[in-house]
């Protein structure tokens, strides 16, 4: 134990979850010592990571967009829920929706995103399938600050993975994730320690 008050973290994800239960173990496992996530919220029903992390204890909330006249209004029953639990800090674990200005404007400089392509190449959708369209030889994961545009804020950090001529995007899939799932953990062990200073489009880390 750091001795400092964890940082109250929600989870945001749409699918699958890999992302999600990595940084959610990490801390299990008293790697993020000084991260506490307290809520996972999903846009979609159907999503694996709802499951995945209730049956890890934490609290899994859906809220469904379409429900809301507005966008505006589906991030404000969203931004209720979060300050009720104390959130202090977003992590975007693959949510695949464009966050808007009231959770910006609630959480500035506090929301992270982790994308899995050496950003700015590849942004959005499909950024295996677009790397391997592309031909390039080498791809990565970004974990950056989120800002209106999308895949787009601050970069906090980046790792590069090799493509090979045989790959599918299967194989740069399974490549990319445990790559993303350690990126993330670093960045969130950077923002949770207080290390990190955003500098226009730098972020400055500092290591002492
Ligand atoms: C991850 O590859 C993540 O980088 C990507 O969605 C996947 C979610 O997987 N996010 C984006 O493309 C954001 N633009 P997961 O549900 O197993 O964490």
């Amino acid at each position: 134990m750091s001795g400092r008050k964890p940082l109250r973290l929600a989870i945001f994800a749409s699918g699958r979850g890999s992302n999600a239960m990595a940084i959610l173990l990490a801390v299990r496992s008293g790697r993020l010592p000084d991260v506490e996530p307290v809520l996972l919220v999903s846009d979609k029903e159907v999503a694996p990571v709802l499951e995945k992390v209730r049956q890890e204890g934490l609290e899994a909330v859906l809220f469904k967009p379409k429900t809301y006249p507005t966008k505006e209004e589906y991030e404000r029953a969203i931004l209720s829920l979060l300050k009720e639990r104390g959130v202090e800090a977003i992590a975007l674990a693959g949510y695949m929706r464009l966050v808007g200005s009231v959770l910006i404007g609630a959480f500035p400089d506090r929301i992270l995103n982790i994308h899995p392509s050496l950003l700015p190449a590849f942004p959005g959708l499909h950024a295996q399938r677009q790397a391997l369209e592309y031909g390039v030889r080498v791809t990565g994961v970004t974990v950056h600050f989120v800002d209106l545009l999308m895949d787009h804020g601050p970069v906090i950090l980046q790792k590069s993975v090799p493509v090979y001529p045989e790959d599918t995007e299967e194989t740069l899939t399974e490549r990319l994730l445990p790559v993303e799932h350690e990126t993330y953990i670093e960045a969130l062990e950077g923002l949770s320690q207080g290390r990190l200073r955003i500098s226009g489009r730098h972020v400055l880390w500092n290591f002492n």
